[in-house]
């Protein structure tokens, strides 16, 4: 059953090792090139959230054959690059941008019409970052007033583009060079940010060429993708949470195992060691070609920083549970140059100030950021207004609040970390979920 509303009470200290749930990223993309490749892939370590269920239900609707042997496991009978067959219904992203964004590309430049929509927060999401690119390769795509649903009429003929990037989003990013892989002519992009590069190493397992220099990534048409194996490591973003936890709690000493720790997503880890957290990196190596390592927490009382604006990309779904160390370290925090928090699953700029005034926090927001004062973080509600990450912040600001926090709307909490509640009180949290939608 879903998990609506929960409580999280102050505890004493957390201890143990756990692990996360498989990268979200990595799980998306493991389902659209085993799919789009010629042969099998194996997917282990797999996210068996709402997001990337939302991407595999897509391609089983597209005639791809795709068998579940448990959760974390995956095997996808790809069909080839032309092997999509037309949906026969409108394709539910739920959620899930990732799913909306990097569909909208490879779809682009399919034979048949499609549409995708999604949920009450997706459909506010800004789509034009997309549309306007896919429309100057020749893509026939239609939003509705630059938000979904987006419908892609099928035949189009595609060119290659050299795209400059006006923003850092991953997204953006993987939905171009979905198209590119259909496009005569060279597909170019100039990142004019860092921002995560699981598509670009996921092209390389999959064998396809990618050439990849400073920040210009080019695919051209020419290839075919080929069946592989693919170890999906825990998601580093999963991991902040508990990372959080450890340096905030009195007495913490945990580790994480099998962690993702791609330098494109490490600005958490970067960030927290700066506020003065203790947090080390063990039995650092590959799965594939992305990074992993176990991470190691313990307590450290934490301090207020400015965070460099170049570290926003690098931390980009990790703001809500900064914002919660910010809450908790002596001193101020600021962070600007991340308006682009403003656009994801809820404004988090919004939901974290107002959430943690309510819990007594002094917190002020500007259109970029914010600036938070550590103190003492008081019981009381707050909203999550359905962000999965917002929910999981403040069930970790729980466990140090002079009473329980109530968060409303934490069904969401399902999209990322299904098993979220009972791996955190396997740290002896104290977290209900309590189902009494207020
Ligand atoms: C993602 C990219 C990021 C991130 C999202 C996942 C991806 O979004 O916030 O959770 O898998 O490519 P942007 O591309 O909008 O920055």
């Amino acid at each position: 059953m879903a998990l609506l509303n929960l409580l999280s009470k102050p505890v004493k200290s957390i201890q143990g090792t756990i692990t996360v749930p498989g990268d979200k990223s990595i799980s998306h993309r493991s389902i659209i090139f085993g799919s789009i490749a010629q042969g099998t892939t194996v997917v282990d370590g797999f996210l068996d959230g709402e997001d990337c269920l939302a991407t595999l239900k897509a391609f089983q609707n597209m005639g791809v054959s795709i068998e579940r042997p448990n959760n974390q496991q995956v095997i996808i009978h790809g069909v080839g690059k032309h092997g999509l067959k037309r949906p026969n219904t409108i394709i539910d992203c739920g959620n899930s941008g990732t799913s909306i964004r990097l569909l909208a590309g490879l779809l682009a430049a399919q034979s048949f019409d499609t549409e995708l929509t999604g949920d009450e927060s997706l459909l506010k999401r800004p789509m034009l970052r997309i549309s306007k690119p896919l429309g100057e390769m020749g893509a026939e795509i239609v939003t509705n007033d630059g938000k979904p649903p987006i419908k892609i009429k099928g035949g189009a003929s595609l060119q290659g583009i050299d795209y400059l990037m006006p923003e850092a989003s991953a997204q953006v990013k993987s939905c171009i060079l979905l198209a590119g892989l259909y496009a005569p002519g060279e597909t170019k992009i100039r990142e004019s940010g860092v921002s995560r590069n699981h598509t670009e190493l996921m092209l390389k397992t999959f064998s396809y060429p990618v050439e990849l220099k400073d920040n210009i990534i080019v695919v051209n048409n020419q290839s075919e993708c080929r069946g592989t194996e693919i170890k999906v490591p825990g998601d580093i973003s999963s991991a902040a949470f508990f990372l959080v936890a450890g340096s905030i709690i009195p007495g913490s000493d945990l580790i994480i195992s099998n962690v993702g720790v791609n330098p494109t997503r490490t600005g958490i880890l970067t960030i927290l060691q700066k506020m003065g957290a203790d947090i080390t990196l063990l039995n650092q190596r590959y799965c594939g070609e992305e990074p992993v390592a176990d991470l190691r927490v313990c307590y450290a009382p934490l301090k207020g920083i400015t965070i460099p604006s170049d570290l926003v990309p690098l931390a980009i779904d990790e703001f809500p549970i900064i914002f919660i160390a910010a809450a908790c370290a002596q001193g101020e925090t600021r962070v600007q140059g991340a308006e682009e928090l403003r656009h994801k699953e809820s404004d988090r700029i919004g939901a974290m100030v107002e959430g943690l005034t309510n819990l007594g926090i002094e917190a002020i927001s500007f259109t970029d950021g914010a600036l938070i004062k550590g103190g003492i973080i008081q019981g009381g509600h707050v909203d999550s207004r359905g962000d999965h990450r917002i929910a999981m912040s403040f069930a970790i600001a729980g466990a140090v609040a002079q009473q329980g926090i109530h968060i409303k709307n934490c069904a969401n909490v399902a999209t990322s970390f299904p098993n979220f509640v009972t791996t955190a009180n396997k740290l002896q949290m104290n977290i209900e979920d309590i189902k009494d939608n207020d």
